[in-house]
């Protein structure tokens, strides 16, 4: 859960009050997060459902996470996906790798690749092109995520990123959960995905900051 939580929880109790509860995976992938006391770094429901809501509008079929975490996220990246779609997403640490599997599990669609991204993307290649990814992984190597994108994503594939303002840190509201050399890289990823010779994109102002974009 992110800033300000009491009127997070509140925004999130009137979501479901409209468009229903969530279902036991979902609750299971949050209380997981709580466990490990990192629910501040997981997607909140209404970002999630905009990321969602996104991936249905643009048919994605073949769908690529990075930054797995305890599994919400691709919960609702799943949510998105057809029947025959199929989501393959990467998690760095093992204690939420785990974590992910419980939730995930019962979906045929989905396959958890454990260890590191930047290793790991190489190996599926070969399943691509991708219609679109969702990067929430180390904010150092945004840059990488996104290189490997422009190449294994179809001409017309979606890009949704999390975190991209840092805090403010890009625009000069330092945070200090966030370090120079991450920065730096954020601004970098930023300023190539708003390269309108390689991406038409624009920002979603969350309080994290999503950036969206749509290769050429
Ligand atoms: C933090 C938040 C995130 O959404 C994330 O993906 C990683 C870190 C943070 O607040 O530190
Ligand atoms: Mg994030």
């Amino acid at each position: 859960m992110r800033k300000n939580e009491e009127l997070e929880q509140k925004l999130q109790d009137y979501y479901e009050q409209l468009f229903g509860l969530e279902d036991q995976f979902k609750i299971a992938a949050r209380k997981a997060s709580d466990s490990l006391n990192l629910s501040k770094i997981s997607l909140s429901m209404v970002e999630a459902s905009v990321m969602a809501f996104l991936i249905r509008q643009h048919q994605c079929q073949k769908f690529v996470e990075i930054g797995t975490l305890t599994g919400y996220s691709a919960l609702w990246i799943l949510g998105a996906l057809p029947e025959n779609g199929k989501l393959w997403t990467f998690e760095k640490d093992p204690k939420h790798a785990l974590l992910a599997r419980n939730v995930l599990q019962h979906d045929q669609r989905v396959s958890i690749h454990e260890g590191d991204a930047q290793q790991n993307l190489m190996k599926i290649e070969n399943e691509g092109p991708f219609d679109g990814i969702f990067i929430d992984g180390n904010k150092a190597a945004y840059p990488d995520y996104l290189a490997w994108s422009e190449k294994n994503l179809k001409s017309g594939g979606l890009v949704i990123a999390d975190n991209i303002f840092l805090g403010g840190s890009v625009y000069g509201q330092q945070d200090p959960r966030f370090s120079e050399k991450q920065v730096a890289a954020m601004r970098k990823f930023n300023a190539r995905l708003a390269d309108s010779k390689v991406f038409c994109s624009t920002f979603i102002p969350t309080s994290e900051g999503l950036m969206v974009g749509i290769k050429r």
